[in-house]
């Protein structure tokens, strides 16, 4: 894929995608519950194709109706035990959350995923479940997984990293489990999870205390199906954000967009740094707060972000960094350790692509330092995205600004936003 640099701004209303871990809770939850659930805009990519490919294989009636999931569910011990393996592609969110369901489930299952997700820890999945008693062999920590599933044991969990995937995969363990858990998390990440699986009559309950979260589950509570709109994705979202922000003659409107406040540093980092962004019409989708937001092109400023925030929007460091790219003064990105190991060692990505762009950067420990440029000379105009989406997706809006920029390996964008490229050409991006 090349992207161009482009002459006019960025203009119209882009259509977003479904957002994409709301997507895989929405195959997931309706699977194990009771009843019939429609599942409106869910995110048709890659990723979430494998989470609904894997509950098929475990015998849940799944069908698409127009445009919509049709899932007949029959309760927390319906699944069946699958006939091969799952793969589960490039998608970290269903290896995690799978491990923690079907640990508790009364048969046997084996994991496996591409080279990438091949590459991830599991470790810090595997540990949690292991003190509720769960049986689960990987490979050295990582895919496959073989996991010997049984009847677990309550108890209270700490989550140490903070990884919305490792509390899901707990929590979806705990429904199953007879007695009461604890699952305490001391870095809050997003709540998904926790909000449908209340929405569907999970008995769950959370008490946030400071900067640390209680969530208390009653097991073996029957849940019980209902529909669910999916908001549209404001990862996704971020790109044509940034995009807008830093062409001049920009103004877009995106529509529907789920502003959880566990997942929104990405809106309190831009408007920090200056962003024109304003959040118009708020309102609730099955407890989920959406909102359209509207944005122009701005004067970016630079700015410092404690490791705090990290959490709030760890998938948004590769386009927050082409932000920082064009502001006028430097930023300093601090604790992006859980960086390294998402679908690249994206930390290293950045650094290496902007570096390319004429962008000086440099990483101390965790830290990322992004000084920008004043004439960004191109020393190298192939980015490379080791098959991770959002680099690829983040670098092809710096191609706009500052290309063309080749962007090698963009098949993955597949995985989360499959009609990036003709929604971005459609409001003034350039790429082929
Ligand atoms: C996700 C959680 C995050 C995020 C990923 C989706 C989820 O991962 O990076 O894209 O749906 O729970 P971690 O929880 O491991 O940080």
């Amino acid at each position: 894929m090349i992207s161009e640099k482009i002459n006019l701004g960025i203009n119209g209303s882009p259509e977003i995608p479904g957002d994409k871990s709301i997507s895989h809770r929405s195959i997931i939850i309706p699977s194990i519950s009771k009843g019939i659930c429609e599942v409106s805009n869910c995110l048709d990519s890659d990723d979430v194709k494998n989470t609904l490919k894997a509950f098929v294989a475990l015998g849940v009636d799944i069908n698409k109706k127009n445009d919509k999931i049709i899932i007949k569910g029959k309760g927390l011990n319906s699944l069946k035990e699958p006939r091969s393996d799952i793969y589960l592609g490039n998608s970290g969110t269903s290896a995690r959350l799978l491990t923690g369901l079907l640990s508790s489930q009364n048969f046997n299952s084996v994991l496996t995923g591409d080279e990438s997700l091949s590459k991830r820890p599991m470790k810090r999945i595997v540990d949690p479940l292991s003190e509720m008693n769960a049986k689960i062999l990987t490979n050295n920590n990582k895919l496959p997984i073989q996991i010997n599933g049984q009847k677990l044991t309550n108890r209270d969990i700490e989550i140490k990293i903070p990884s919305a995937q490792i509390k899901s995969g707990v929590i979806l363990a705990a429904i199953n489990t007879k007695g009461i858990s604890r699952i305490v998390e001391h870095n809050i990440t997003r709540d998904h999870t926790e909000i449908m699986l209340r929405a569907f009559g999970a008995d769950i309950f959370v008490k946030k205390d400071n900067s640390k979260k209680i969530i208390t589950i009653k097991g073996k509570k029957e849940l019980k199906s209902q529909n669910i709109e999916v908001p549209c994705d404001l990862s996704s979202s971020a790109f044509f954000i940034v995009a807008a922000l830093i062409n001049q003659n920009s103004h877009i409107v995106l529509r529907n967009i789920n502003i959880n406040p566990t997942r929104d540093g990405i809106l309190r980092a831009l408007k920090k740094m200056g962003g024109r962004i304003s959040l118009n019409n708020k309102r609730f989708y099955n407890n989920e707060q959406v909102c359209d937001i509207e944005v122009e092109s701005s004067e970016l400023k630079g700015c410092d972000l404690e490791p705090d925030i990290a959490k709030l929007m760890i998938d948004e460091y590769p386009i927050l960094s082409i932000a920082a790219s064009f502001a006028t003064s430097p930023s300093i990105f601090r604790g992006l350790s859980e960086l390294k190991v998402k679908e690249s060692d994206r930390l290293k990505l950045i650094d290496l692509n902007l570096k390319n762009c004429g962008v000086e950067s440099k990483i101390v420990d965790d830290d990322l330092f992004i000084n920008p440029s004043k004439n960004y000379l191109i020393k190298r105009n192939t980015i490379q995205t080791d098959f991770d989406h959002r680099i690829a997706m983040a670098f092809a809006i710096m191609g706009s600004k500052v290309g063309p920029l080749q962007i090698e390996d963009s098949e993955s964008i597949k995985t989360s936003f499959p009609t990036f490229k003709s929604e971005y050409n459609n409001i003034g991006g350039n790429i082929c």
